[in-house]
């Protein structure tokens, strides 16, 4: 086969732009942990050594890391006054934390992530999995910021709404169990909306737990959303009104054990929820830039997480609604129900009765 020149230029050119975007990746946490978008937001246009002397940073460094932000178009850059400085929607997605166009979140989860590269090349080698306590510490935190956007703006405005009567319940006073709940970002959302239920988040990754725990406490919610360490299969069989497994499900070995033992748990007239990366049932459907995001992610934290435990059932981050059905079905559920859809996301109902 002979190569297209032009085709094999425009390729090139494309894997180019992503090399600049990988290594920027790295400069982005180092802003985010240095302080330096916040400082350009909350100070306006600065000059390198006006950054530097407002973060208590080394001038040279911070110039060099402005230059590579502006070529990123991440900073806007005015070569007249030599001042760099962040429009309205750079700070929304670099400076603005709790904001619903946060992108930090996504960048800290991808430098953490590729830390695991030594380890991963062993398990694709030996097919033996990589726990998420295996990784750097900020797999976790990261995945948490990644997702907090979406669950701020669709978890408590339209994906439980959009279950039949769950609301109402929450409203009245009902229990929840938020299964995988990684630091309780959608715990505590739904424990805020509901002040009428009460709300426990398990997850076997205990530093994510105690993050969760401490989190709830400077939230002033500790009494009624509360985290402990425990496995989707091994959680107290209380009679829960609500279920939520929030982008975790694809995460576990045993899938089909975890909504079993959901299943179990529920009160009568109970649901479970089921959120899950949005994809199509075929490969074909999710090459977009969405599903890029969720299979690299999938391939470097979430398939080795679940190769990891018992059963390894590694759905991956794309399966899709036709093979999650498959997944309900086998741990009993009649009927699965697909509530919403967003972007990113999408919801599946499932209930006892
Ligand atoms: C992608 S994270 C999602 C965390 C959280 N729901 C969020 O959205 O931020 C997947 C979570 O599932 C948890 N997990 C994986 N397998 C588990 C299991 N068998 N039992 C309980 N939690 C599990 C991991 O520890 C991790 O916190």
């Amino acid at each position: 086969m002979r190569v297209d020149r032009a085709r094999l230029e425009a390729f090139v050119e494309r894997a180019f732009g992503d090399v600049g975007a990988a290594m920027t990746a790295s400069l982005v946490v180092l802003g985010d942990r240095l302080g330096l978008y916040r400082a350009l937001a909350s100070n306006g246009p600065s000059t390198s050594a006006e950054l530097a002397a407002l973060t208590g940073t080394s001038e040279r460094h911070v110039r060099e890391w402005l230059r590579a932000q502006a070529a990123a178009f991440y900073v806007d850059y005015d070569h007249a006054s030599g001042r760099y400085g962040l429009s309205p929607e750079q700070a929304a997605v670099f400076a603005d934390d709790s904001g619903t166009a946060c992108m930090l979140g996504g960048f800290q989860l991808a430098v953490a992530a590729g830390r695991a590269v030594d380890r991963l090349e062993d398990s694709f080698r030996s097919g033996a999995g990589l726990g998420w306590h295996e990784h750097d510490r900020g797999v976790s935190e990261g995945t948490a910021r990644f997702f907090r956007p979406a669950y701020a703006t669709h978890l408590v405005g339209t994906w439980i709404p959009s279950l039949g009567g769950v609301a109402e319940r929450l409203e009245r006073g009902a229990r929840v169990a938020d299964v995988g709940c990684g630091h309780g970002v959608s715990t505590m959302l739904m424990a805020r909306a509901f002040p009428a239920s009460t709300f426990t988040g398990f997850d076997d990754h205990e530093p994510s737990i105690g993050a969760a725990n401490r989190a709830a406490h400077a939230a002033g919610l500790a009494g009624r959303c509360r985290f402990e360490a425990r496995g989707a299969k091994d959680f107290p069989l209380e009679g829960w009104d609500l279920v939520a497994f929030l982008d975790c499900l694809h995460d576990m070995g045993d899938p089909v054990g975890a909504l079993r033992h959901a299943r179990r748990a529920l009160a009568d007239g109970g649901t479970v929820m089921v959120v899950e990366p949005r994809a199509g049932d075929a490969v074909t459907d999710n090459l977009t830039p969405v599903g890029r995001v969720y299979y690299a992610a999938s391939a470097l934290v979430c398939t080795p997480a679940s190769l990891a435990q018992e059963v390894g059932a590694a759905l991956g981050a794309q399966a899709g609604e036709s093979r999650l059905g498959e997944v309900f079905a086998a741990a009993g559920f009649g009927h699965v129900r697909k509530a919403a859809e967003t972007r990113h996301h999408m919801v599946l109902e499932a209930r006892t009765t």
